[in-house]
């Protein structure tokens, strides 16, 4: 159980490594949290700093996602709620992030990265949302939202474990918590589009 405890604390670390601030610095970017929409994930380094940053930022904060829940599948005994709590770990660490004074980001790329490992089928049914919906109206925001809002009855239908299913529906409400400037935004009109 040590070692369960030990995995929650990496996990929580890991999840908080602010990969946007750290990748934007060493190119000598602009500060993401003073330009754009001040968030520190992936959308806003691709507004700010360019294509290549933002995809690196999209990597980098999945991988935070994925790997602490990969390293806790291989941990011997853990019930599927375990591994369930090592993921919020590393979620709640991007969205609450010890070296950035708990100021974090909204999550779905570290959401993405942890259903990539615990089902990616539900993931290919959530992009799907989200292209679609990108598509069409050129809200990343958007798509986000209503693919987290997807996410946990893709999951319910697909793998259907209640720690599964709980997990899920956990980090989505928080997902679409931290967009809630972005709903303020949508609803009247000024929230920003994307531009590839
Ligand atoms: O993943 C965050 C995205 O949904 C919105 O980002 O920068 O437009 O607030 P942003």
């Amino acid at each position: 159980m040590v070692s369960f405890y030990l995995m929650l604390i990496a996990a929580y670390l890991i999840g908080a490594i602010p990969t946007g601030i750290l990748l934007t610095r060493l190119s000598g970017a602009a500060d993401i949290r003073k330009s754009g929409s001040g968030n520190i994930g992936a959308t806003n380094v691709y507004r700010v700093a360019g294509k290549k940053l933002g995809i690196l930022t999209l990597v980098g904060d999945a991988l935070k996602g994925a790997i602490p829940v990969l390293a806790a599948m291989q941990l011997p005994g853990l019930a599927p709620a375990h591994i369930g709590v090592v993921a919020v770990a590393a979620f709640l660490g991007h969205c609450y992030p010890v070296y950035l004074g708990f100021k974090g980001g909204k999550g779905v790329a570290t959401a993405l990265g942890i259903f990539l490992v615990l089902c990616p089928l539900a993931v290919l049914g959530a992009f799907a949302i989200f292209a679609v919906l990108l598509w069409k109206w050129r809200y990343v925001s958007l798509g986000s939202i209503a693919a987290a809002a997807a996410i946990p009855l893709l999951i319910y239908f697909i793998d259907g474990r209640l720690a599964m299913v709980a997990t899920t529906l956990f980090i989505s409400l928080i997902v679409i918590w931290r967009h809630r400037q972005n709903i303020t935004r949508l609803l009247n009109g000024s929230e920003n589009r994307f531009k590839a």
